[in-house]
């Protein structure tokens, strides 16, 4: 099926561009993808069995059967990849041979950190089941080995896509639910980048040429985090009810992963090799801020499937969407959140459209923004 909203922003992101033609857009052959749940196509499934998604109703919008993507439908990604008339990136845990991931290889895993575990327990966290950027990088070195030469290596990266991240929420959810204060959060932000950097050059040293780093989603207008904080005394924000520091810690990650951006920019002048970022921020507080001027509901910061409460999400985490008693609403392209964590596939069109202005227009609002200042 085709997405013909997000090719409708495509169209329009590109009639905005006057100097635009198809040949100086480079073909992508593939797509190298990093993650956590917000981009995980089927590696926690097809590992484990066990990921978020596995059970219905996700999956219930698009596909019609749960695919171990966290959310109703498609992801970012999808609708990303469609528009740029790519294959879907083959999740690493559902392939073996370079001919299943010739196509693009999917790395995000669910769950997984930008911090790797030593990290937590010098913090004096525990990880049940680690997956950090420090996997997933080895992953990636493991598909270039497939791959053959490092000429043949660099071949395939220098005609790739990579879309890194969004990285670092489930990092902030361990710090969050830890119970740690966001003083003593934000002293993490420089490690968390510093973590999506070592990818980013790993993957531009292996002959990357274009790299998207997609930013941090608005915490703090999380259905997960309203819940865990309400009747706590928390600021809200009074124009969209979300939370003030948390979308101020989600502000202060997607500035120095900019300012990250910035350097590598700088240290890899002159070698035709492109860093974007795409804002996932903004998009989302629009849908918050505004539902109705995107077709979205009235209850913009409640979970579609969950459990119950004024958020439809329960803070014990007994009755979550996929669960035994968890409910449903009735029509998700209604809402933005689809379980209190994720988005549901309307609201990933939406971001993904914005994502898509900045892989095709080679530039966002707040990067020149930066670059001038
Ligand atoms: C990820 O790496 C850690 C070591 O840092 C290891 O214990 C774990 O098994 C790895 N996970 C997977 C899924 O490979």
């Amino acid at each position: 099926m085709m997405a013909p909203l997000v090719r409708r922003l495509f169209l329009v992101a590109l009639a905005l561009l006057p100097a635009f033609s198809a040949a100086a857009e480079p073909r992508y052959t593939a797509v190298f993808s990093f993650g956590d749940s917000l981009a995980d196509t089927g590696n926690e499934f097809a590992l484990t069995g066990g990921a978020t998604g596995n059970t219905p109703p996700y999956g219930d919008t698009f596909f019609g059967v749960p695919t171990g993507r966290a959310s109703d439908g498609r992801l970012v990604l999808d609708f990303v990849v469609e528009a740029l008339g790519l294959p879907h990136p083959r999740p690493y845990f559902a392939g073996e041979t370079m001919a299943d991931f010739q196509q693009g290889v999917n790395f995000a895993y669910g769950r997984s950190t930008a911090l790797g575990p030593e990290f937590f327990e010098s913090k004096g966290f525990t990880l049940f089941m680690p997956v950090s950027l420090e996997n997933q990088t080895e992953w990636f070195r493991n598909v270039l080995q497939l791959a053959g030469s490092v000429e043949e290596q660099r071949k395939l990266m220098a005609t790739s896509l990579v879309m890194m991240g969004e990285m670092g929420i489930h990092d902030y959810l361990i710090f969050i639910t830890g119970k740690l204060t966001e003083a003593e959060i934000r002293t993490f932000v420089p490690h968390i980048v510093g973590a999506i950097r070592s990818v980013i050059t790993e993957v531009i040293d292996a002959g990357a040429k274009t790299v998207v780093v997609r930013g941090m989603i608005p915490l703090g207008c999380q259905p997960l985090m309203l819940a865990l904080f309400e009747g706590t005394g928390a600021d809200y924000n009074r124009a969209t009810g979300c939370l003030t520091r948390l979308n101020d810690l989600a502000r202060k990650h997607n500035h120095a992963l900019m300012g990250m951006i910035l350097e590598l920019r700088r240290a890899y002048r002159g070698t035709g090799v492109s860093i974007l970022y795409a804002d996932q921020m903004d998009p989302v507080i629009k849908l918050v801020f505004e539902p109705s001027k995107y077709g979205f509901g009235d209850k913009p910061l409640a979970a579609c499937c969950g459990g119950s409460g004024t958020y439809n999400f329960d803070p014990t985490f007994a009755t979550l969407c996929g669960m035994p008693g968890a409910n449903k609403c009735a029509d998700p392209s209604k809402y933005v959140s689809w379980d209190g964590i994720h988005l549901t596939d309307a609201a990933n069109r939406h971001v993904a459209g914005n994502v898509l202005r900045s892989i095709v227009l080679r530039q966002t609002p707040y990067m020149a923004h930066l670059s001038s200042s």
